[in-house]
């Protein structure tokens, strides 16, 4: 390494360091300080409780960019009224270490006035695409998730938006947020990354002791099945859907919130599959709602 480099990564191993900034404006006079240098940016939201399918897309971010934002905020807006908010995990300390040592450049964790100023009364809502699945069953969540990351966007203004397929519906309504309202950012998605036994990550799977965790597994081996199906040629959504309820039938704390075979570009249901498709459970499994989906296509 040259002596120019040492200086500007750390010796030890060979990364720069992360800054942290909780103000709107220190983000922007960071982002301007590396337009100025002529650096690209990738941005990684989450809300914490970092685990490896986050680390992935920084993973990924990094390889796509110069420089990597990511930013934790627990966004209240996009939870119900009984749903989680005040118990979601909040292990600040060590998601700031697993993010330097994975190469985000700024972590940015704004407080609640930082994202939503005192007196604030904008809302970003998209439609069509925000009614299935999640939708239903989670009333106002869609307009809290675009709320925020357009809110995020606007001030990190980045090239490349990282995005996790493990929220299938989730990327696809951004994505056409960021269509509908000329943000000028490259909306990319990262595979899901699972445990060794097919679990996929989530902040939420901590809510699942031995019992649960054992049975949690079944929403990605009723997925697997129904991928099998497919592979063989079966093109029925309802025996698609059969098949991934059968994986869970002796999983008696999986109560199944929806199963649904749809359209990945209008997320619309289809009775039969040609071309390209989109498999997605949710489930609450005890104190946890878990959703999981694979995208398939024929070829
Ligand atoms: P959060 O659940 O923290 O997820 C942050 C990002 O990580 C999302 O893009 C999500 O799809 C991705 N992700 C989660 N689990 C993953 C896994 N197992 N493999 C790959 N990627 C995974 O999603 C949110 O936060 C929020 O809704 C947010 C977009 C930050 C807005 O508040």
């Amino acid at each position: 390494m040259s002596g120019r480099a040492a200086g500007r990564r750390g010796a030890r191993d060979g990364r720069r360091a992360m800054r942290r900034v909780r103000r709107v404006a220190d983000v922007r006079r960071a982002i301007a300080r590396w337009r100025k240098q002529g650096r690209s940016i990738a941005f990684v939201p989450t809300m914490g409780a970092i685990h490896a399918g986050h680390l992935s897309l920084v993973s990924l971010a990094r390889r796509s960019a110069d420089r990597v934002v990511a930013s934790i905020f627990v966004n209240p807006l996009q939870f119900g009224p009984h749903e989680d908010f005040r118990r979601y995990p909040r292990p600040i300390r060590r998601d700031r270490i697993a993010f330097a040592k994975e190469g985000v450049d700024l972590l940015w964790e704004p407080a609640l006035e930082d994202v939503y100023p005192p007196g604030d009364a904008t809302r970003v809502r998209v439609e069509r695409l925000t009614e299935p699945m999640e939708g239903t069953s989670r009333p106002g969540h869609f307009e809290g998730v675009t709320t925020v990351v357009l809110r995020l966007l606007n001030v990190v203004q980045p090239d490349v938006l990282w995005l996790g397929r493990k929220d299938a519906q989730q990327a696809r309504v951004i994505e056409q947020m960021c269509r509908d309202l000329h943000v000028p950012v490259d909306v990319r998605r990262a595979p899901t990354v699972r445990e060794a036994d097919g679990l996929a990550l989530s902040s939420r799977n901590r809510y699942l002791d031995a019992r649960l965790r054992v049975q949690a597994v079944t929403l990605s081996r009723g997925l697997d099945a129904a991928r099998a199906l497919l592979d063989r040629g079966e093109r029925s959504a309802a025996r698609l859907k059969r098949a991934v309820r059968a994986a869970w039938r002796d999983a008696r704390d999986v109560h199944e919130d929806y199963v649904a075979v749809v359209d990945p570009a209008t997320l619309q249901p289809v009775s039969r599959v040609k071309g390209r498709v989109l498999v997605a459970v949710a489930a609450r499994v005890g104190p946890a709602r878990l959703i999981d989906n694979f995208e398939w296509s024929a070829r």
